[in-house]
């Protein structure tokens, strides 16, 4: 580590450094440490690991929103002639987050490439939710290091919710030196100097903020594709579901003004996108956050459904903050899609007790009833976790009665894996593997067969299709998505790529439609 970044490093969060001694003072000191040190150093002075009980007391200070990014000048052309690849892991949240660093390097000089042998930075932008997804990443860091070994100058940088982790960063400062760079998800506005640092230094450049409290508004973005759109609306989550590590990894609930997502959504309407998603981890605890204001997710989306866009849709709700106003307002339709996500995670009251859900079975229940009441048509998709510690058989059961009674038309499904630094990994668990296994074949066969039952009765109609290409297996047939986020694939004129049309259902499938084109588009302005 060379000294300029060690003074970097000194002065990543001062504010966070329990010593009193001077800046100086400091820089000299780490110095002197070995790594070992140096990385236990790094963490007690610019890094929060995970810790719950702290986090559960994090402070509400005030959100401080920032107007005013740019990219210094002596960057702005430190990309050109150079390539950027970013591999993407994970949620919406993460794929939204590359389109912003995309913009930003796009910004500095750089050009997108697909091919990894092309490029000169790659960038890997994680997801920690699961084991399983971390075990990808490592895999790909391993893969990499060949590359790296052949083209020195390649830079390349693992961000997202992983580095995050402690454990996770420190494995990589200790195993996989071939890394130039590591930033967390509250560093990304500090790409430009990141890369920088990266370029010029000869050590690996590690900035992990645990700050969370800034919402910065003006940074660029690259979308993917002119047709659909993602638009935060929040950030953070504040809920500490006992088995998930994303309050740790994104920090606090956090609102984006609704003038500024306004503004957004007017800009993509303007520029002809036919649908949006409001994105946040709970958006439904939209402008809780607000102290000026008395202005909620139910008003944002009021706000949003005088707007000239076609669709509109949102990801993730939590059941506890699901209002009536919000029934009340999605009932208006429009653009507001009926297709409601709405993870429940588990049927037991004993689970989501332990889960720390802080609803019980009959009151999901009752909140399907208000939104079917509501919105009769309204489709259900849900998010589910098997085998948490304990689960016992008869508990595992009530989730699949849940699942019948509700009449889910689809439902991601996990195995419950435990996250270093929440409150579930501490239990002892007595569910061996291989039941919780069984337990998530048994849900998904009733998953399957439900979304095949409803897929049934499209069979003939016909449905608003969003074409969005064309399908992946055969390029003579175009794909999109209905309203209610059914997959169809047709045989069309390339000209609807872009355009809502409608499509005649000839043939269903478990999890897609098959159909024929049978008007001219319809013209959506
Ligand atoms: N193990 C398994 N699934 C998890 N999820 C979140 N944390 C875990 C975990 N530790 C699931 C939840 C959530 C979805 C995004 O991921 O179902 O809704
Ligand atoms: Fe995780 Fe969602 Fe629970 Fe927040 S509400 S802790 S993001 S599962």
């Amino acid at each position: 580590m060379n000294e300029k970044q060690l003074l970097e490093q000194a002065q990543i969060n001062p504010v966070q450094s329990t010593d009193n001694i001077s800046e100086q003072e400091n820089v000299e000191r780490i110095k002197k440490m070995s790594s070992d040190e140096m990385i236990t150093k790094y963490f007690q002075t610019s890094y929060q690991p995970p810790d719950l009980k702290k986090a559960r007391k994090r402070r509400r200070e005030e959100v401080q929103f920032h107007y005013d990014f740019t990219i210094p000048e002596d960057m702005q052309e430190i990309g050109r002639g150079k390539k950027f690849l970013i591999r993407t892991y994970g949620c919406q949240m993460n794929e939204h987050d590359t389109e912003v660093m995309a913009g930003i390097l796009t910004e500095m000089g750089y050009e997108s490439t697909t091919e990894t042998n092309e490029a000169d930075l790659i960038l890997l932008n994680t997801c920690a939710i699961r084991e399983n997804a971390e075990n990808k990443v490592f895999g790909e860091i391993g893969h990499l290091k060949p590359l790296k070994v052949e083209k020195p100058d390649l830079i390349l940088g693992v961000c997202g919710c992983m580095s995050q982790e402690e454990s996770v960063v420190d494995r990589i400062m200790k195993k996989h030196q071939h890394i130039d760079l590591v930033f967390g998800t509250h560093n990304i506005h500090r790409l430009p100097h990141l890369v920088k640092d990266a370029m010029f230094g000869k050590a690996q450049v590690v900035e992990v903020w645990s700050k969370e409290g800034d919402i910065i508004e003006n940074l660029p973005k690259v979308r993917n594709g002119k047709i659909k759109a993602w638009v935060n609306i929040m950030y953070g989550c504040d809920k500490f579901c006992t088995y998930c590590i994303v309050p740790m990894t994104r920090g606090k609930e956090r609102s984006r003004r609704p003038e500024d997502i306004i503004q957004e959504v007017r800009g993509l309407a303007a520029q002809g996108y036919q649908e949006i998603t409001l994105l946040g981890q709970n958006v439904n605890a939209y402008g809780k956050d607000f102290e000026d204001l008395d202005y909620q997710f139910g008003d944002l989306m009021d706000d949003i459904h005088k707007i000239d866009i076609p669709r509109v849709r949102f990801t993730t709700s939590h059941p506890r903050d699901f209002d009536d106003h919000l029934i009340e307002v999605l009932s208006k339709g429009g653009n507001l899609l009926d297709h409601i996500h709405l993870p429940v995670q588990s049927g037991s009251n004993e689970v989501l007790k332990r889960m720390n859900r802080k609803y019980t079975r009959e009151d999901y229940l009752e909140l399907v009833r208000k939104i079917r009441e509501a919105i009769p048509n309204a489709t259900l998709t849900t998010d589910i976790i098997v085998g948490f510690p304990n689960e016992t058989e008869e508990q595992f059961e009530e989730t699949m009665t849940l699942v019948e009674e509700v009449g889910f038309e689809a439902a991601y499904t996990f195995i419950y894996s435990p996250r270093e630094g929440t409150p579930a990994a501490k239990k002892k668990d007595d569910v061996p593997e291989e039941v919780k296994k069984q337990r998530l074949y048994r849900l998904n066969a009733l998953v399957n067969k439900q979304s095949a039952a409803s897929m049934k009765s499209y069979e003939g109609k016909t449905v608003k299709v969003l074409v969005e290409g064309e399908s992946k297996k055969d390029p003579n047939v175009l794909a999109g998505y209905t309203e209610k986020s059914k997959l169809v694939n047709f045989v069309g004129p390339k000209s609807a790529i872009g355009k809502i049309v409608d499509v005649k259902i000839t043939e269903t499938k478990t999890w897609s439609l098959n159909g024929v084109m049978v008007e001219n588009m319809v013209e959506v302005k």
